[in-house]
């Protein structure tokens, strides 16, 4: 009965929350934690220690499993806040957080986080937003005064479209491309426009 009921609500009412559990629990995202995937997180967790050394607070939105958090480490942030919209993902991450860390499940285009951020991470999530340049503005706003926003976005056919619609809104600080065996992304800097780094 929960299986058919799992089924009518991701294929027959596509209720996000219940397609990404899906996807979780089968392992279809456990490639994630693959080599070829640490180039992009190797980028933002080099951009966080770089420009906000100490112990930054950061926001990841979209957080999956955690493995941001994991593989920034400990000692390279006072508090870590993230979010996903799969409770299975967020299970997963809880088991490997530490007492700074807090793992929320929420959706990006509703959730309003508690406090102001030093670097807001959205890394290879912004496209399940429904309006990307308004989500990435609407969070820009718990922003701490210097505070910046990552954005990661792998290179497929939508791609270029997807960063020329978030590009008014912010100026470019710093990007990096990584590419590994798998894929191509692009890992870009952000400042809220009218902001001063
Ligand atoms: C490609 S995965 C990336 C996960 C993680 N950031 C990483 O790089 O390993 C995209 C993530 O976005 C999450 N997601 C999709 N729609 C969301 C929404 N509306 N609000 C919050 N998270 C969402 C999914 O559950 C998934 O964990």
């Amino acid at each position: 009965m929960q299986a058919l009921t799992s089924f009518f609500k991701r294929k027959i009412l596509r209720i996000d929350r219940d397609r990404w559990n899906y996807q979780y629990d089968k392992g279809l995202w456990d490639g994630l934690k693959g080599l070829d995937e640490l180039a992009r997180f190797s980028v933002i967790v080099g951009y966080i220690k770089f420009l906000k050394p100490g112990q930054p607070e950061i926001l990841e939105i979209g957080c999956g499993e955690g493995f941001l958090q994991q593989r920034l480490q400990t000692q390279n942030y006072g508090r870590f806040v993230a979010f996903d919209i799969s409770d299975s993902a967020i299970k997963n991450a809880q088991a490997q957080a530490d007492e700074k860390c807090t793992y929320l499940v929420a959706d990006m285009d509703k959730y309003a986080p508690a406090g102001q951020f030093d670097m807001i991470v959205f890394n290879e999530s912004i496209y399940y937003s429904k309006h990307p340049l308004k989500t990435l503005q609407r969070f820009a706003t718990y922003l701490k005064a210097n505070g910046l926003l990552i954005v990661t976005i792998n290179d497929h056919k939508h791609s270029d479209a997807l960063w020329q619609s978030i590009k008014d809104g912010f100026e470019l600080m710093d990007e990096a491309t990584t590419v590994t065996t798998k894929s191509t992304c692009v890992c870009k800097v952000l400042l809220p426009k009218g902001a001063k780094s």
